[in-house]
Order: structure tokens, then C-alpha cells, then sequence
């Protein structure tokens, strides 16, 4: 059979933003037999899945930050579907070190953009379970190769993704592209994101009637969803510029460069009636604004236009910082 599609995961195609582990957007997926649920980061930014794994430094499975969730870690020797992945394998970036090992599994090491944060582990493959959107919960069980998690560093043990992170990147590794490759689903996922941080994720589909477009700038060496940005609005004042941005949903903030950022910002603070902080080194942040715990800070809009002429409103600009010692809440 061709691909098929629209697919959700088996548990639900919902999104959630979860503020307590890094501003990041979830989604619960079910992966080998007997199955195991994780709650992983949803990446545009970069290709592997991986979960934590038969663990020698992992995140906590429990902790009062977690609130009621508890979360589980992947064994291979646990699920009788259940594959190592050799280094013979197109997928193995790291044939190199193989030999040196006892284990004939392929072993992986990835690098993030925030300080020291890595996982590494070996490759797999296993099932993972996704289900029809339109032949109403049908199950499908999908091979795919991701990664098992022995050793993870920096934020993600604890502050993000502690329970695992899926790839939704362009290379061959990714879950989009395996998905593709196997003739499960076509080539395409959508994912979108409402203003209160709930969202849907499917796989094989076109996205929903009513989005926007905007083309992709694509570098073979170097492929991220690398879009173009024409203009930006702050209030009621308009910028014509042109800039490109890399669209990484494994990012918690946007960043922007100079000259933009300083014209969004300045144009920004003009319009924001609350009074602005001394600069505080122990905030990443440039505009900081006090205002009461009930308050709200009343700010201007920001959008950002894209090649092609389609306006992105950003959801949220602002982030807030609780300051339990004055009982005062900083904007930034
Ligand atoms: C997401 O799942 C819900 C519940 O199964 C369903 O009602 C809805 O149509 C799905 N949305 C999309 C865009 O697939
Ligand atoms: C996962 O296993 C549970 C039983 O432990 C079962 O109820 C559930 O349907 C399974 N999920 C999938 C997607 O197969
Ligand atoms: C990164 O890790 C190294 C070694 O564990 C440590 O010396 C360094 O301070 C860390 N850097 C940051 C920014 O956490
Ligand atoms: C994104 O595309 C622009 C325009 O083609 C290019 O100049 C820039 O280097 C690309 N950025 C990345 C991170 O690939
Ligand atoms: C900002 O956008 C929201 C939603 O589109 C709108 O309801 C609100 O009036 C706008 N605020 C300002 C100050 O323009």
C-alpha cells in the first residue's frame, strides 16, 4: 500500500506547552511491546528521537516540580520488538567508533544548542504506535530507529525534556522523514499551536485549510526550516526589513539580531506605559517592567510578515517572572 495519512499519535494529537520544563511544546507517544508512554519535546531544530534508556544519567522520573506526572524510561531488553541498530546501518553517523566497543550496537552523541545539553546512547529500532485521524483510531504500529538515552546532560536533566525529544527536522533521521521512508506516511507533518499553549501534531497530512504560507530557504548541508522575514509590526509602527529566521520549535524564545531587535524593542518599550527595571544581570533580559501581582502590562502587538506576504502574530512576547520576595511580578 502507498503512504497513508493524516496519522496522530496513538495517544491523542494534542500539544501542550509546558512552562515548568523550558517553555517547550509536548506531545505523549507510545513506543515497543509491551508499549511505554513518554512525554517528549516536539524539535523542529534538530532530527533524532531519542528517550531516556536503560539510564546511567537521566533526568528524575519523579519530583515535586513534576507535580502528579511520573514518567518512564525505555529498556530494549524490555520489548520483544525490539532491534539494535548496527553500525552498518545508513543511519549510524558514528561507524567510526564501533570497533573500539564490545557492544556491535551503533552508538549516537548529540550536541544542543544550549550549554552542555546532550544525549547519548545507542540507536534502536522499535514500534511506535500512531493512529488514523480519519479511519477513526486505528492503530498502526511503525518501525522506526531513534535513540536509547543512557546519558543525558545539561538542561534535559531536568529543566527540558526530561523524558525525551523527537526530531521533526528535515534529515533522514528524523521521525517525519523514517515515517516517509518506511511508506507509512507521506512526507509532511503540521503541527499548530494555540495561544493557550495547547496544540495538535499528524504526520502524512497537509496542515489545516485556513494556514499561511511562506517558501523554505533550503541548504542541502544544511537544512532547517529557514524561512524569510520581510517586515515586522510593533504597535502601530511598521518595519520594512529583511532578515531569515530558522523556525526551531525546541527553542524557547525567539531571538532576533541587530538591526531588528533593537528597532522591535525600543519601538516596543515607547508604547509600554509601565515603568522599566534597572537592568538586572541575573535576567537574560534587556526590557524588564514591575508591575503588581494582579496587574497586567499592557503592551503592543508584534507580528512578523513572511516572504510572500503572510503576517505571524506572536501569540505571547512577553514572558512573567514572579519576584516572591516583593510580591511584584517583572515583565519581560
Ligand atoms: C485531533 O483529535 C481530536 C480528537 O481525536 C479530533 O476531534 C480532531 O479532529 C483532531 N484534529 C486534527 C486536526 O486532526
Ligand atoms: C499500551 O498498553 C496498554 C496496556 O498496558 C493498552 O491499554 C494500550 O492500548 C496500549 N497502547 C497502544 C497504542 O497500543
Ligand atoms: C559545562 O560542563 C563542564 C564540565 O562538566 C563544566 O566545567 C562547565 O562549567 C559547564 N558549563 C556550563 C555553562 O554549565
Ligand atoms: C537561511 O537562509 C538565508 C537566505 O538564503 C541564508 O543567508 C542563511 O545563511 C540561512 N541560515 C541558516 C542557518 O542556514
Ligand atoms: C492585540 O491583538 C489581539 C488579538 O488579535 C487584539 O484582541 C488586541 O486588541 C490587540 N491589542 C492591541 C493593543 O492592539
Amino acid at each position: 500500500p502507498g503512504p497513508g495519512g493524516p496519522f496522530a499519535f496513538a495517544d491523542g494529537n494534542d500539544t501542550y506547552r509546558l512552562n515548568a520544563f523550558g517553555f517547550l511544546h509536548y506531545a505523549v507517544v507510545a513506543l515497543g511491546t509491551p508499549n511505554v508512554t513518554f512525554l517528549v519535546a516536539l524539535d523542529t531544530g534538530s532530527d533524532l528521537f531519542w528517550v531516556p534508556c536503560d539510564c546511567l544519567k537521566c533526568a528524575p522520573l519523579s519530583s515535586p516540580e513534576y507535580g502528579n506526572l511520573k514518567f518512564d524510561v525505555y529498556s530494549p531488553r524490555k520489548s520483544s520488538t525490539s532491534r539494535k541498530v548496527p553500525c552498518s546501518s545508513s543511519l549510524c553517523d558514528l561507524q567510526t567508533q564501533c570497533n573500539s566497543a564490545a557492544s556491535k550496537s551503533c552508538p549516537y552523541s548529540i550536541e544542543y544548542l544550549s550549554d552542555n545539553t546532550s544525549s547519548n546512547g545507542v540507536l534502536i529500532e522499535d514500534v511506535l504506535y500512531l493512529a488514523s485521524e480519519s479511519g477513526k483510531s486505528k492503530i498502526t504500529q511503525a518501525p522506526i530507529t531513534f535513540g536509547c538515552g543512557q546519558v543525558q546532560t545539561g538542561s534535559f536533566l531536568g529543566s527540558a525534556a526530561p523524558n525525551g525529544l523527537l526530531g521533526l527536522g528535515m534529515d533522514s533521521k528524523s521521525v517525519p522523514s523514517l515515517l516517509a521512508s518506511q511508506g507509512v506516511a507521506a512526507n509532511s507533518f503540521s503541527m499548530c499551536f494555540g495561544e493557550d499553549g495547547h496544540g495538535r501534531i499528524n504526520f502524512g497530512d497537509t496542515g489545516s485549510a485556513d494556514q499561511l504560507e511562506t517558501p523554505l530557504n533550503i541548504y542541502k548541508h544544511n537544512p532547517y526550516y529557514n524561512i524569510s522575514i520581510i517586515g515586522a509590526m510593533a504597535g502601530g509602527k511598521t518595519f520594512s526589513t529583511k532578515f531569515s529566521a530558522v523556525v526551531d520549535s525546541g527553542t524557547s524564545f525567539t531571538a532576533l539580531s541587530d538591526p531588528m531587535y533593537t528597532e522591535i524593542t525600543s519601538a516596543f518599550d515607547k508604547q509600554v506605559k509601565e515603568k522599566r527595571n534597572q537592568a538586572d544581570s541575573s535576567l537574560p533580559f534587556e526590557y524588564c517592567y514591575t508591575i503588581s501581582a494582579k496587574g497586567a502590562l499592557s503592551h503592543p502587538n508584534i507580528s512578523l510578515t513572511a516572504k510572500g506576504g503572510s503576517i505571524f502574530p506572536v501569540n505571547d512576547p512577553i514572558i512573567t517572572i514572579t519576584d516572591i520576595s516583593s510580591v511584584r511580578e517583572h515583565r519581560c
